[in-house]
């Protein structure tokens, strides 16, 4: 008999949502953000780098290259709250021109604790920033800040890199809603989108040449069995994207080679996958710049401007709340 090591100091949340999400009758699935531990966000860096995979890039260059105009938008003394900072080079170009015209907090919530420390790191230097970064889920962090805030002070949240889209449509709205409860009339969210694109360029994003993105997939049953002692044999899957035109989405799975037993101990489970059958670890939906306005405006929202990027279609789109 096969005796695993159960770790110690398993996250019982991982444990049960690896158990809930692997015990689907009908199609296996894994919480996408369980992809980005240290091994993950280190390997996201590198997707971000890679040339297959432009979103990053144009959401950086749309930053770098609007930012003062996107401050001036904002008025007063201003708090900056970022779900999901990653390393936070791209959000420098902001801040930067925050701090030019005031004393500005900045609050990163992100739920990889190495991302946030190296965000925390590469942005101190700024000056006059004061940095509290929140070890948190996205709503839980911005309750936070929001209790953080002094009067008067205007809430800027930045939602940038398009995890929007790692929701699907209804769940986006419903997202926002929760994010625009937590803020007064006026504050403003900015909105990065990933915008629609021709389904060769998006299978190249998200299944490029060296096998990075695969790579990165792959991780989360390698983190499954780092840390919750299971057997995945990871050269019986293979990572794969597929597009989903009626959702206009890039779907990621992980897709079973062969039939397999892998058992996971910590999450009390022994799972038995078909051949071909898949686990969806995430989906990508890409937008059209005018549903932007209506999701905004479902959400509670105005959009106010939206910027486009020439070189791979993405857009920055600044949300004020009604
Ligand atoms: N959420 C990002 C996106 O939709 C991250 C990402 C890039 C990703 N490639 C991936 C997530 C592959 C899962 C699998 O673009």
């Amino acid at each position: 008999m096969l005796v695993h090591a159960i770790p110690t100091n398993v996250s019982y949340e991982f444990a049960a949502e690896v158990r809930d999400g692997l015990t689907r009758a009908e199609q296996k699935e894994l919480p996408s953000k369980y992809l980005y531990d240290d091994v993950g966000s280190a390997l996201f860096e590198v997707i971000s780098h890679l040339p297959e995979y432009g979103l990053t890039r144009a959401d950086e260059r749309l930053l770098r290259r609007h930012a003062s105009e996107i401050v001036d938008r904002v008025q007063g003394p201003v708090a900056v709250a970022e779900l999901g900072s990653g390393s936070g080079r791209k959000t420098r170009w902001l801040l930067e021109a925050f701090c030019r015209k005031q004393r500005t907090s900045y609050y990163p919530v992100e739920i990889s604790h190495s991302a946030l420390v190296m965000c925390e790191r590469a942005l101190s230097d700024i000056d006059s920033i004061s940095i509290v970064g929140f070890e948190r889920e996205y709503l839980d962090g911005l309750l936070e800040v929001a209790a953080y805030r002094t009067p008067g002070q205007h809430l800027c949240v930045l939602f940038l890199g398009s995890t929007i889209g790692n929701f699907d449509r209804a769940a986006g709205v419903n997202f926002l809603s929760r994010v625009r409860c937590v803020l007064q009339p006026g504050d403003s969210l900015l909105l990065g989108t990933d915008l629609e694109k021709s389904h060769s360029q998006l299978i190249r994003a998200y299944d490029d040449e060296l096998g990075v993105t695969a790579a990165f997939n792959l991780n989360l049953l390698a983190r499954i069995n780092r840390e919750l002692g299971a057997d995945f044999n990871l050269a019986e899957f293979e990572h794969l994207a597929r597009i989903n035109e009626v959702e206009r989405s890039v779907e990621m799975h992980l897709f079973s080679k062969r039939r397999q037993v892998v058992s996971v101990p910590a999450a009390e489970v022994v799972v038995e996958f078909r051949e071909g059958e898949t686990i969806w670890t995430e989906s990508s939906h890409k937008y059209s710049m005018d549903e932007i306005f209506e999701t905004a405006r479902k959400a509670g929202f105005r959009c106010e401007v939206q910027w486009v990027d020439e070189e791979w279609p993405f857009a920055e789109n600044l949300l004020v709340a009604e």
